[in-house]
């Protein structure tokens, strides 16, 4: 198949692209920069310059390239600060939810492309009562709190469009294997704590596994939703502690929830508290899926093994800033 990747430059793009080309695809990958361009070009894929908000260029691009099928990978969370109000750090990764989810699928329409998988969320979706681990078949959060309410409307938006035209929505979880991870830098400067019990549970991946994962929805008839998160839902107070160790950090700080609630706001408070995790039970037995590091107990400690011994000195604080993201 010729596959189109927008966002093939990003943390899972760079992963998914070389696994397409392993696998006997021919890829096309956009861009925005010179540099993004020159790493997709050396992932052996073709680059295409694309800004996707640009729904006239989405269309362009994707005629002129006549793909088999889309993959849509891009968000906006480089270099984002993550504050109290996670809208505020998601609007464009919003944006490209939305409009570029439109524009993509516009042009997969005229181009006559039946195959459609895209990126969504899976932890802290779910409704927050009931079991800790959830499936594709529970309700989401119908009340998500406040600071996060856009995001989750954005990713509700992305699935419903997907999943109408016929594709499939990866409700990925919480992305690890890379250097520069969004926990990495908190986690070393004990900028996330554990709030409370820490019984809000997350849901997490290896991004290598994430890449298998993608390659496999690719190959499987939608409309349909896939949680793809590792076999082993955690507490805060679970995973926490063991990603510290693994970054060579001291053990995360514990805030009573009224401190959290100062510092990182409701969202924070939620997700060190009451977040739900969710289940791949249907990923495993729908698409054949198998996982590298089922648990990110072995994970964390693989993907930093390199990384802790050049721990910097923690002296931030919550009030830096950081926080829990
Ligand atoms: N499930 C999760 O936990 C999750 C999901 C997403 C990201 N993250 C994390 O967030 C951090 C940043 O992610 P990232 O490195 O993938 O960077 P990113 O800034 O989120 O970019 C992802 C991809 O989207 C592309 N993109 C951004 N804006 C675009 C636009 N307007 N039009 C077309 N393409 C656009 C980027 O292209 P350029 O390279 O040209 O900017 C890149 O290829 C990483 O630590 C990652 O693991 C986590």
């Amino acid at each position: 198949m010729r596959v189109f990747v927008a966002g093939a430059s990003g943390a899972i793009g760079t992963r998914l692209v070389p696994l397409l080309i392993e696998r006997g695809h021919e890829v096309i990958g956009t861009h925005r920069s010179a540099g993004s361009a020159g790493r997709v070009h050396a992932l052996g894929a073709e680059p295409v310059a694309l800004d996707l908000l640009d729904p006239r260029a989405v269309r362009t691009a994707v005629l002129e390239t006549g793909p088999d099928a889309i993959v849509h990978e891009a968000t906006a969370l480089a270099d984002v600060g993550f504050s109290r109000r996670l809208d505020r750090s998601f609007a464009q990764t919003n944006r490209l939810r939305r409009e570029g989810t439109d524009a993509l699928l516009a042009a997969a329409r005229e181009a006559g492309v039946n195959r459609f998988v895209a990126q969504s969320f899976a932890s802290m979706r779910y409704a927050r009562e009931g079991r800790p681990v959830k499936s594709e078949d529970d309700p989401l959060d119908p009340t998500p709190v406040a600071g996060m309410r856009e995001t989750a409307a954005a990713m509700r938006y992305l699935e419903q469009a997907v999943t109408d035209a016929g594709g499939i929505a990866l409700r990925y979880g919480g992305f690890y294997g890379a250097s520069n991870d969004g926990l990495v830098e908190p986690v070393r400067r004990r900028q996330f704590p554990i709030v409370g019990a820490g019984g809000g549970v997350f849901s997490f991946v290896h991004l290598d596994d994430a890449a298998a994962a993608t390659v496999l929805a690719l190959d499987h008839d939608g409309p349909a939703i896939y949680n793809i998160v590792d076999d082993e839902p955690a507490p805060v107070r679970e995973w926490l502690p063991v990603l510290a160790d693994a970054l060579g950090a001291k053990p995360p700080r514990r805030f009573p929830v009224w401190l959290a609630r100062l510092f990182a706001g409701e969202a924070g408070v939620m997700l060190g508290t009451e977040g739900r995790g969710a289940s791949n039970a249907k990923a495993k037995r729908e698409l054949g899926w198998t996982l590298r590091y089922p648990s990110w107990r072995h994970g964390f400690a693989a993907a930093y093994a390199n990384q802790a011994a050049s721990t910097a000195t923690p002296t931030a604080t919550l009030a830096d800033g950081g926080g829990v993201s």
